[in-house]
């Protein structure tokens, strides 16, 4: 079904059913009435949905309420919803249909702020819809595809399948060619294009984690994405992957890289150190190369034994970096210690204080803080705010003084 759209303000809302606002749950997105088309929020982001509020709704005799497109992921999300788990915040949904988890790693989420009416693309285009991925417009080798109203204002992730990557790599290159000053719109949408090229080079090193040419590859995004943060502070807040419905291990690594990165700079460090820092941070995850999917896309905790097999990727990826000379040996201490903690209660070694360096303590927070704020399709992500008053009750576990820089650098980005 094609929803209508008007955009006021550069904004574009979409409408969604307000029978479709469930009571007592979270909402986990803002709402918004149109009162002579001005949208007018009715619900703030983070609001309970309860018997007053479906009331007032009521009231106005509102059977259509609006979302922000942006939204719209999350909308989708809150809809799977089937029941709330204690303390409001987690959800959960019916368990995961098993050709979802089977198709899961052969598509990639794009950046739809790229594809823009008009604009022609060479891959298909490809929806999420009830666990499925559904083919929505179809690039061939010998026919583009030329974006059209309709298609552009569909709400919801798009996907393109993984076999396309290359191609969709080589229309990030183009914009990431671009030479632009800061502040203008090209230079969010270069720095946009950078953040999506370092996650699709991770999704092919993550598959072939012995490319030396995928190393080299990535060792080059991190020199473009120190570069952007040294360039403009305000930045990092693009470089962040919106929330999408599912966990991806690449879009991870890259969060991680891009708060690790801002930490670095915010404590100072010189850029060829930050540089070091963000490597490491970006391919801390590597060894997850050789965790089965069965696990990493598990629902729910893991138990014992399969926990003992996930702690190996730290090992693993050790063992793959120190195959690769041009890895800097300090790039590693982020690959080992990123799940030490100072109390000592981490692994793979237990280590505590002063035995885990800067770059683990910088990457352990970073890897925590974007694990918590990433949505699961069994459990929603917990607020930057939640997500912090966690991180900050896990008492001698992070660095106090690096937890205070990276609360206080969050803040700058959520302002902005
Ligand atoms: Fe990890
Ligand atoms: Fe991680």
């Amino acid at each position: 079904m094609v929803m209508n759209y008007r955009v006021i303000e550069e904004e574009t809302y979409i409408p969604i059913p307000a029978e479709s606002l469930i009571e007592g749950t979270t909402l986990t997105f803002p709402v918004f009435i149109s009162e002579r088309d001005v949208y007018i929020q009715f619900f703030e982001r983070g609001s309970r949905f309860n018997g007053p509020e479906k009331a007032l709704l009521g009231e106005k005799n509102l059977s259509e309420v609006f979302i922000m497109m942006s939204d719209a992921p999350a909308y989708e999300l809150y809809r799977a919803v089937q029941r709330r788990g204690e303390g409001g915040e987690t959800v959960f949904r019916d368990s995961l249909s098993p050709g979802y988890v089977g198709q899961k790693e052969e598509y990639f989420p794009i950046d739809r702020s790229f594809m823009v009416e008009g604009l022609g693309i060479s891959f298909s285009l490809f929806r999420l819809v009830d666990q499925a991925f559904v083919l929505l417009a179809e690039a061939t080798p010998v026919s583009t595809l030329i974006l059209s109203t309709e298609l552009v204002s569909l709400p919801g992730a798009f996907f393109i399948k993984k076999d396309d990557l290359a191609l969709y790599h080589e229309l990030l290159n183009g914009m990431m060619a671009v030479t632009v000053e800061p502040g203008s719109v090209a230079w969010s949408l270069r720095v946009s294009a950078i953040r999506e090229n370092a996650k699709v080079i991770m999704s092919c090193l993550i598959d072939n984690p012995r490319s030396g040419e995928r190393i080299k590859e990535s060792k080059e995004i991190v020199g473009s994405l120190v570069d952007c943060v040294f360039r403009s502070n305000d930045a990092i807040a693009n470089m962040l992957s919106l929330k999408t419905y599912d966990y991806y291990t690449y879009a991870h690594s890259v969060n991680v890289a891009v708060l690790s990165i801002g930490l670095g700079v915010a404590l100072g460090l010189k850029r060829p150190e930050v540089e070091t820092l963000g490597i490491g941070a970006l391919l801390h995850d590597i060894g997850k190369s050789f965790i089965p999917h069965k696990i990493l896309n598990k629902q729910g905790r893991l138990d014992d034994s399969e926990f003992e097999i996930m702690k190996t990727h730290v090992t693993e990826g050790e063992r793959i970096l120190l195959d690769h000379q041009d890895i800097p040996a300090k790039a590693l201490d982020t690959v080992l210690q990123h799940h030490e903690k100072l109390s000592g209660r981490g692994y793979p070694y237990g280590r505590s204080g002063n035995e885990i360096g800067l770059f683990g303590r910088v990457s352990a927070i970073a890897d925590c803080y974007d694990a918590l704020t990433t949505n699961r399709p069994y459990k929603t992500a917990f607020s930057p705010y939640k997500a912090l008053s966690i991180i900050t009750g896990e008492k001698g576990d992070y660095d106090p003084g690096l937890l205070r820089l990276f609360i206080s650098m969050l803040g700058k980005i959520h302002l902005q």
